[in-house]
């Protein structure tokens, strides 16, 4: 069974092959969402970008982004998410999208990049 590490909250926990991670961080007691969003999100249809992770380690062992994630990560109607991304775009996924197919570490909660270095410069 896979190990996911919740690197912020020191926390490790086995998931079955293929498990969600939101649905598996919500069972593990992880808190994926920052305020207000921990009330306000979308329940893991993948719109409101608020269960962003960074993985740390393991992407390989990541589901493929789909086309659905890549496309709400540029909403003209979000751009948060744009900016969230900006320079992480392989790594910086959300965890209602995503499948656990091997051992992964996760960042809950990213900060957002909003100086941009690889965008700016
Ligand atoms: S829960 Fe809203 S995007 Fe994942």
């Amino acid at each position: 069974m896979p190990t996911v590490t919740f690197v912020n909250e020191k926390k490790s926990v086995e998931v079955p092959a293929g498990a969600n991670l939101r649905s598996e961080a919500i069972k593990a007691g992880v808190q994926l969402y920052p305020f207000p969003h921990n009330y306000l999100n979308c329940m893991g249809f993948g719109a409101c970008l608020s269960c962003r992770v960074m993985v740390k380690k393991g992407l390989e062992n990541c589901s493929s982004q789909g086309i659905y994630e890549k496309a709400s990560f540029l909403n003209p109607l979000n751009p948060l998410g744009f900016f969230a991304r900006l320079g992480n775009e392989k790594n910086m996924r959300l965890a209602c999208q995503m499948q656990v197919n091997g051992d992964i570490e996760v960042q809950t909660q990213p900060a957002v990049n909003w100086h941009g270095e690889n965008y700016w410069s």
